[in-house]
């Protein structure tokens, strides 16, 4: 796909069946995840790759992060079900240090482009994705879990797999009214 064609035509997919990216795709989302712009080069980034069994571990997971939080039993049951909405579930953690020209806002878009990156990588390779965030990300017993450090954020799972229908492109929106020259 020519790169152009793939920025300007890039969506997300929220309907996710298998196959999951096999090894050598899920390679090149990585490898494309970590060649985003990083200033002072700190590579602040994991990822945590959860297909198969993984993905039961994940559901248990937020399970358990959903329910220290007080969720009620529907919420549980929603939560639960959130990792098998796709045959592969990436979640991209900044790991963010103390740096004296780095705050940590660029380190946390550093990451925000990883993640990006690698939902290009998937579209380009003819598979689908969608980043999704929602309070999980924010959840101190899922980064307890997960054996996040104290400045560590969860910037996205990133839900990755084949998309279950062929969504049209969605129209082209017009950059005009977002620019202003001087
Ligand atoms: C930081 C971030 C967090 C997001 N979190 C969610 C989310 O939790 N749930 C969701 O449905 N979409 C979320 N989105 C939006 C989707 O990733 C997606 O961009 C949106 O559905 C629009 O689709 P498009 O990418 O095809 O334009 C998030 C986007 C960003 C950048």
């Amino acid at each position: 796909m020519d790169a152009i064609e793939l920025l300007l035509t890039r969506q997300s997919s929220p309907r996710l069946v298998a196959p999951a990216p096999d090894e050598s795709q899920l390679t090149t989302i990585l490898n494309a995840a970590i060649r985003v712009p990083d200033h002072g080069g700190l590579n602040p980034w994991e990822f945590i790759v959860s297909s198969g069994d993984g993905l039961d571990k994940l559901s248990q997971l937020f399970v358990k992060a959903a329910a220290a939080d007080g969720g009620d039993e529907a919420t549980l049951a929603k939560v639960a079900n959130m990792p098998r909405r796709a045959p592969m579930v990436i979640t991209v953690v900044a790991k963010v240090v103390e740096h004296p020209k780095v705050p940590e806002i660029e380190q946390h878009l550093a990451v925000g482009c990883a993640c990006m990156a690698m939902q290009q990588a998937a579209f380009a390779l003819g598979l689908g994705g969608i980043w999704r965030t929602g309070g999980l990300a924010f959840n101190a017993q899922l980064h307890q879990d997960l054996a996040l450090g104290a400045n560590d954020q969860i910037i996205g799972f990133m839900y990755l797999g084949t998309p279950a229908v062929t969504a049209p492109i969605k129209p082209t929106k017009s950059a005009e009214n977002f620019v202003r020259y001087l």
